[in-house]
């Protein structure tokens, strides 16, 4: 069985740079667990990890992000793709968009719905020639009349851009949500890279070729907080939630959204509903139950007010999501969700105890849990910060706590 899984892992290739994604290897230990065909749902999809795997086993998978760049990533890797017909259309796409090319002024180098904000944003990030370059491309791939074929050209030209070192923008570390300006001119053209881009796409699909005969994949964006699912309708429910405080996943990939359309103040909009983020602050702290849940947290009381206010937005948010996940849930289904635990200002912070709580009070009944370490190239929690980040608390930092629970 190992062996097989092994094999498994290694045909799973990320179609799109994404922070935090979940280790395949989990998804496929959870799935060997039940043979049968299943309901299997993400409602914090990201990348889409669960539903590739998910079907390439044959089960009915579902996925829900608010993020709408996560929810285009998720639809394209978990899609079929025809090959040929893409190449055809990524290259009648280039051709076009060079044509397009030759009459754009640079004032026209904009996204059609772009605000004054947006274009400031643009023109902060992008250099002239890979402004007039990406409008080119995404006027041309906005007219693709076909939805699957658009999305994974879309989902092409963002790699370009969501990338570590160097991509069509200005900056560096993007794909980590840190993205910081770095260069005067960008080192990668984006007309120039497309197709090459394109192939990446095709090369991480598990869904090439012949009919495969296996179910589709779901995939809306949608807040986990309530879900568009009848009560009682899912096996398995997979997930990780956003890691408090770690990522702010808009912050990078902003740079991809408002090439297809979105503007700063969408993007903000979305982000405020995002959970996890810093944004989300506001809450009550006072009420029993939730001091409660804090003080199961870690040592609240050395950390400010306004980020105990963002641990107690974080708690009520995850106290609705586990709401729904019950909800949703057969009787003999399972529900594993793979948290990471975080440190806030030198404060370690444990989500997992909150979760395992809450869980508990919507009457989801652990089964087990096990610690699983970060390989160092996963560590994407911030880096200790003070004077309490001896080595015990960056050795709990490298590691993801993996609840597995079932209904009462
Ligand atoms: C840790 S990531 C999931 C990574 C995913 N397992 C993968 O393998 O790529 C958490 C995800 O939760 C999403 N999220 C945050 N708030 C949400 C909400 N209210 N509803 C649904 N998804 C949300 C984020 O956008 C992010 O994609």
């Amino acid at each position: 069985m190992a062996a097989d899984l092994t094999r498994q892992s290694s045909t799973i290739r990320p179609v799109h740079p994404f922070p935090a994604r979940m280790a395949p290897s989990i998804v496929w230990e959870v799935l060997a667990m039940h043979g049968q065909k299943m309901r299997v749902l993400d409602p914090m999809v990201g990348s889409g990890t669960t539903l590739v795997a998910a079907r390439i086993q044959g089960h009915e998978a579902i996925g829900f992000d608010t993020d709408p760049l996560a929810v285009l990533i998720a639809r394209a890797w978990s899609s079929d793709i025809d090959p040929l017909e893409l190449r055809r259309k990524a290259r009648e796409v280039k051709e076009r968009a060079r044509r397009r090319l030759r009459e754009l002024s640079l004032g026209e180098a904009y996204p059609s719905r772009a605000d004054e904000e947006t274009r400031a944003f643009i023109r902060f990030w992008f250099d002239p020639l890979n402004r007039k370059q990406l409008a080119a491309l995404t006027q041309t791939i906005s007219r693709v009349r076909d939805t699957e074929t658009q999305l994974l050209l879309w989902c092409a030209l963002s790699r370009l851009v969501i990338t570590k070192k160097v991509g069509v923008s200005l900056g560096m570390d993007i794909s980590h949500s840190r993205p910081h300006r770095v260069y005067r001119q960008a080192p990668i053209r984006s007309l120039d890279e497309f197709l090459y881009s394109v192939e990446k796409v095709i090369k991480a699909s598990s869904f090439t070729g012949v009919r495969h005969g296996l179910p589709s994949a779901e995939v809306q964006q949608v807040d986990a907080r309530n879900l568009p699912l009848e009560d009682s309708s899912v096996d398995l429910v997979l997930t990780s939630p956003p890691y408090l405080n770690a990522i702010d996943y808009l912050r990078g990939h902003r740079l991809s959204l408002v090439w297809m359309g979105y503007r700063l103040r969408d993007i903000r909009e979305i982000r405020s509903n995002n959970i996890g983020s810093e944004v989300s602050s506001g809450a009550c702290i006072d009420d029993g139950y939730t001091s409660r849940l804090l003080s199961e947290m870690g040592e609240m009381e050395e950390l400010p007010l306004r980020v105990q206010r963002m641990l107690a937005r974080y708690v009520a948010d995850m106290d609705q999501v586990l709401r729904e996940i019950k909800r949703v849930v057969k009787p003999c289904g399972r529900v594993v969700l793979v948290v990471g635990d975080s440190t806030i200002r030198g404060v370690f912070v444990r989500n997992s105890a909150a979760i395992r709580i809450l869980a508990g009070f919507h009457g989801l009944v652990l089964k087990s849990s096990s610690r699983r370490n970060l390989p160092d190239n996963r560590r994407y929690l911030p880096p200790p910060s003070s004077h309490r980040s001896g080595k015990q608390l960056q050795g709990r930092m490298r590691e993801e706590v993996i609840l597995t629970l079932k209904p009462s």
